[in-house]
């Protein structure tokens, strides 16, 4: 199974219910499961399942014109889902609440630490802004 992370940059202002809404339903049809991390500006999103959805799915995100200059930080096989079972998680800028970090954090432990690296460095950027 694939397992495929990448940032890219938001153009405008993405209805990311509406992402969240396509996303939930297209991912549970190709058994695709994941986190998707929205702060306004950029977007993190992690993507695992069978290889050739994971593909098909990220083809299309890529030429998605929500968002733009996308980079894949990581991409590899991995035996087993290590973002759990979540269709997709999400966290809206100025959502209010638990901290997001907060809840993600369980589900990165079982993450490679390169991954979670990622995603560390990631969070703590953003809360230091
Ligand atoms: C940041 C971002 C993340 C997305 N994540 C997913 C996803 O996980 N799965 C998915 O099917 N589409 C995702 N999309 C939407 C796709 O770009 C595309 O619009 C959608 O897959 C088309 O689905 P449809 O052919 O069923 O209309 C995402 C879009 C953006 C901008």
């Amino acid at each position: 199974m694939l397992q495929l992370v990448y940032i890219s940059t938001a153009r405008g202002e993405p209805l990311v219910s509406q992402i969240l809404a396509v996303s939930r339903r297209n991912n549970s049809r190709d058994g695709i499961t994941g986190l998707l991390y929205h702060d306004g500006v950029r977007f993190l999103q992690a993507l695992e399942g069978p290889t050739d959805k994971v593909e098909a799915a990220f083809e299309r995100i890529r030429a998605d014109e929500q968002h733009r200059a996308a980079v894949v930080l990581s991409r590899r096989e991995v035996e087993t889902r290590e973002f759990g079972s979540w269709e997709m998680a999400a966290r809206r800028p100025g959502a209010e609440g638990n901290d997001f970090i907060d809840r993600v954090a369980p589900l990165l432990a079982s993450v490679s630490p390169n991954v979670r690296g990622t995603f560390e460095g990631f969070f703590r950027v953003k809360r230091a802004a």
